[in-house]
């Protein structure tokens, strides 16, 4: 796609689209970003809109000469009764907009796992938000992520928080099931790649960092990376619903989040297919590097210490 022309970040202010809108500002594309909030501020030289994509009146004009959009919205924010109903109708009202705008392409960024595999509910929604892009007039391409490493992720930001307050920790071993996570900035390369390569337009790729590991692994390491002793205990008869609510107590993520994305870890999410390295041969961070990084970002990002 020619970067004069305009690209849409629906979910801009979030974990993802906040690091997506400047690394396309980088590149020279014009971005417009997309968010409820008319307080928010964006990077210098993006365009701000304000829309919800539950109220689709909001969302005209929102999507005029706009040649392509990202999708990184996602509902869990808002409560965890109804999510998954209220992601199906913002797609919907995404799509309905986007055809009488003319979009040419959206770039949607979801979540690994198996279709009738007993997913999680949020899996689930994940997956159903592809299948309502896809019905689209216009191409999609779907790339499917696991827990994606990066400061302020949901997911990180859970496993972070368990190994800095719980030294000692009981894990049911219902979810010590298998993972690949990525970099967050592993993504942001694809999901820039995509937008430049046509050859994408309309696939879906399963994306991961190089390293097929489980939950208990990952937080082995990221308690060996960040320098503490922590124990973990696994147990067989513990239930995944009594940790996600036990979880949800000692991490700063909302428990709307937290807790679907607990109930999520007893699904298996690794890449079924490596047919994006061919198309896209980028370099593929280490967990332990991309926690490096989220860490000393975490690092820089807390008030320095008075006197
Ligand atoms: N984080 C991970 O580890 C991870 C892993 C795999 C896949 N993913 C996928 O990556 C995508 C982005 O995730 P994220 O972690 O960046 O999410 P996030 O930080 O929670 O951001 C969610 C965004 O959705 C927007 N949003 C929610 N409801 C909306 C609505 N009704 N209308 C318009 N905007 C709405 C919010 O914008 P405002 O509040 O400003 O309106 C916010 O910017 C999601 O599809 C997620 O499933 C994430």
């Amino acid at each position: 796609m020619e970067p004069s022309r305009r690209v849409l970040v629906t979910g801009a202010t979030g974990f993802i689209g906040r690091r997506l809108v400047e690394a396309l500002l980088k590149e020279g594309f014009v971005v417009r970003c997309l968010s409820r909030r008319a307080e928010e501020g964006f990077a210098p030289g993006a365009e701000g809109v304000m829309g919800d994509l539950l109220e689709p009146a909001s969302l005209e004009g929102a999507l005029k000469d706009v040649d392509t959009a990202y999708y990184l919205v996602h509902a869990l924010g808002e409560g965890r009764e109804g999510f998954r109903r209220r992601d199906r109708e913002a797609a919907e009202n995404f799509v309905a907009a986007a055809e009488e705008a003319g979009l040419r392409r959206t770039i949607y960024l979801g979540g690994l796992g198996e279709s009738g595999n007993h997913l999680s509910e949020h899996l689930a929604s994940r997956l159903e938000v592809a299948e309502t892009l896809r019905k689209a007039a216009f191409p999609v391409t779907v790339l499917r992520a696991a827990v994606i490493i990066g400061a302020g992720g949901a997911s990180y930001e859970i496993l972070r928080s368990l190994v800095r307050r719980l030294p000692l920790l009981a894990i049911p071993t219902a979810i010590d099931t298998r993972c690949q996570p990525i970099a967050v900035e592993d993504v942001i390369a694809y999901l820039v790649g995509c937008l430049k390569d046509e050859r994408t337009a309309g696939q879906t790729f399963d994306i991961g960092g190089p390293e097929v590991l489980s939950y208990h692994e990952m937080l082995e390491r990221l308690a060996r990376v960040a320098g503490t002793l922590n124990l973990y205990l696994p147990l067989p008869l513990l239930p995944v619903r009594l940790f996600a609510y036990g979880v949800a107590l000692a991490t700063p993520v909302k428990a709307s989040v937290a807790i679907p994305l607990i109930e999520g870890l007893k699904n298996e999410v690794v890449c079924r297919d490596e047919r994006i390295r061919e198309l896209l041969p980028l370099s593929q961070t280490p967990f332990d590097e991309a926690v490096r990084r989220a860490l000393t970002e975490e690092y820089a990002a807390r008030p320095a210490r008075p006197g």
